[in-house]
Order: structure tokens, then sequence, then C-alpha cells
């Protein structure tokens, strides 16, 4: 019996070796160990053995049993190794170079948003950020646009459901809804709320609508806001930041013009348009890039300034407008597609 237990040890240690899946290993268990096995075979046999040889032959049998379980186990760990390595890959040196191209160049929207950002600081603008996620009244209501307003509209609007709660508002009325930002023109309430005149700040940011893609509309793009709160604020000062600042951006030659228009938050509201006949593929005289006005008197009330002391005025645009008449891009679409080759051919200079 000693001979065989022996022998047997030899075997299953030399089978569990070579034994590389669990139901290889599951089924040597079974031919070893399990209540057909053969050392459970052996086991039985103790029966027979002679009276006085038995306490000695009990201990090599547990010895054997002890062996055989350290072997099954020492076979499912290298299992459990390989099946781990084999999820890991090959091996990685992390202090080798590494196998990308290295540092890229700016998305075209980022380049144009930090350059608008770097012209309007050099004249005290500071950059203010806002939520995506905004209620009605950041959005609408302290920005004097009534329910009925189209830009309200379902049709137009990206709105939770009403069960959707967040955290970044001070005040939430009871009903009042919570939407993607249709406009950044949202952080001029959220920046007024903050503290009193004077306010000098640039916002850029996503915002949402709901539009069908094609060459000039996405649902989600980009804007840049700009608000002035201080004493005597004209639409004189409004021209002469715009025409400052576009001529920085698109170069010596670049003028605007307003067209009358209509914001419920301002007061008078204008478009604004641009004649850069210099840059590639601007076949047209005037090019429309946003809107802008001087704050209406019910958008101070609305955060609690006194509009018999405070003017001011703003304007807001698309990133994605400007960027596509400077680089003479003719589909928005190309913004978001992440191809790099047209990625590379922007760099940091505009
Ligand atoms: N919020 C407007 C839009 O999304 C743009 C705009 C118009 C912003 C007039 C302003 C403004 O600040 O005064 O179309």
């Amino acid at each position: 019996m000693q001979e065989q237990l022996s022998s047997l040890l030899a075997r299953a240690g030399a089978e569990l070796k070579s034994i590389r899946t669990r139901p290889e290993l599951e089924s040597a268990k079974a031919r070893y160990v399990g209540p057909n096995g053969e050392f459970t075979a052996l086991m039985k046999q103790m029966g027979s053995v002679a009276k006085e040889l038995r306490p000695a032959m009990g201990k090599l049998v547990n010895e054997s049993k002890a062996i055989l379980a350290a072997k099954l186990d020492a076979a499912l760990r290298a299992i459990e190794a390989s099946e781990l390595s084999a999820r890991l890959g090959p091996p990685i040196d992390p202090s080798l170079p590494s196998p990308d191209e290295g540092p890229g160049t700016f998305h075209p929207l980022t380049l144009v948003r930090e350059e608008v950002c770097r012209i309007l600081r050099k004249v005290g603008f500071v950059v203010a950020d806002g939520p995506e996620v905004e209620t009605e009244f950041y959005c609408f209501d302290a920005l004097n646009t009534p329910p009925d307003h189209p830009a309200r509209d379902p049709q137009d609007t990206f709105y939770f459901p009403q069960s959707a709660r967040f955290a970044n508002v001070s005040k939430h009325e009871p009903g009042e809804r919570y939407l993607l930002r249709t406009h950044t023109s949202s952080v001029q309430v959220r920046t007024m709320l903050k503290g009193p005149p004077p306010i000098r700040i640039v916002s850029p940011g996503r915002v949402y609508r709901r539009d069908t893609s094609d060459a000039s509309h996405s649902a989600n793009f980009h804007q840049i806001e700009c608000l002035y709160v201080d004493r005597n604020v004209t639409v004189r000062d409004l021209k002469a930041l715009l025409d400052y600042l576009f001529e920085a951006l698109m170069g010596p030659g670049t003028k605007t013009r307003f067209r009358p228009h209509y914001f419920g938050y301002t007061e008078p509201s204008f478009e604004v348009d641009l004649s850069a006949k210099h840059l590639p593929k601007v076949n047209k005289e005037w090019i429309e890039i946003g809107g802008c006005g001087i704050v209406d008197p019910e958008v101070f009330r609305a955060v609690g300034y006194d509009p018999e002391v405070w003017t001011g005025y703003a304007f807001g645009m698309g990133i994605e407008r400007l960027a596509m008449t400077l680089y003479g891009i003719d589909d928005i679409r190309v913004f978001y597609q992440n191809d790099l080759r047209l990625l590379r051919q922007f760099t940091g200079a505009t």
C-alpha cells in the first residue's frame, strides 16, 4: 500500500504540473480524490490493513492526502495566474518611451475660444464659468424671456424630466424645470447674482438646442458671452469693444455693423454682422456673427440691481461660426468628427 501511495503521488505530481485549464483540473481531481478516485480507493483499503500497522499507515495516508491537496491547490494557483496574465496581455515596460505620437495640436474651437478670451482679458474682462444644466430661471425668466417665448418650446430645448434634481441652484420654484442651457446668457444672471457691479466677464461654453444636424447646425455647439455692467455704459462702448475684438481676432480691415433686432434681455438689441473679405473663402460682404444690446432694466431688477444706477451691454456669439469664418471651414460637422487630418492643420497661431 505504501508503494501504491508513493507511485500515485508521483503520477499525480507529474500530471498536475502539465494541467492548464479548469476542466482538466476538475477531471484530475475526480480521478484522484472523487468518490470513485484512486486515492479514495486506497483509503478504503485501510480496513484490510493489519491492526498493528494501522497507526503508521493512517499517518502515511494522511500525509499523502495533504501532499495531494497541496498539489491540486498549486495546480489551481497556476491556472489562476495564467488566466490573469492572459487578461493583462503581454508584459509592458512602463519606463520605455510612449508609442503614441506625442503632443498634438489644439482643436480649432479651443484655439478660437482661447484667442477671444485673451483679447478680452487685455481690456479687463475676466473669464466666468457656468453650468450646462440650468433651470428656467437662469436661462429664461431672469433674462426677461416670458413662458410663451419660442426659445422655451420643448421643440427647441432639451428639458429634463420633472423628477430630475440638481444641486446647482440657489432657488428652485416648485414645477420649475431643468434644461440643457440654450445659450451662455444664463451666466450673465449667475454672475450678477454673485455680487454688485462693476462686472466685466467673458464666458465661453457649450450650449444645446434641438437642431437637426446639417452643414450649419448642431444640437450641441459653443458660444462666448460677454457682459459689462457699470455706470453710463452706452451702445458706443459696445460697438467700440466689438470693433476692437473682431479686428484683433480676424485682422486689420475687419468691420462690424449692427442691425436692429429683438432679444428679451437687451433694449435696444442688435444683430452683429462682420465684414472680413480678406479671409479665405469669405465671399459674402456681411456675415452674421452674434447678438448684442444694452442690458434691459428688467434683467437688472431680476438680479436685484438698481436699473436707475446701473447700465450695461451684453453680447453672445457662436464659436463654431467664428472658427468657420476664420479658417474657411464650410461644414460645422467637421469640428466633431475628430479627423486628425483636419485637426492637424491648425496650430497655436491664429
Ligand atoms: N443668447 C443669444 C443667442 O443665443 C445671443 C445674444 C443676444 C447674447 C443678445 C446676448 C445678447 O448677450 O445681448 O442667440
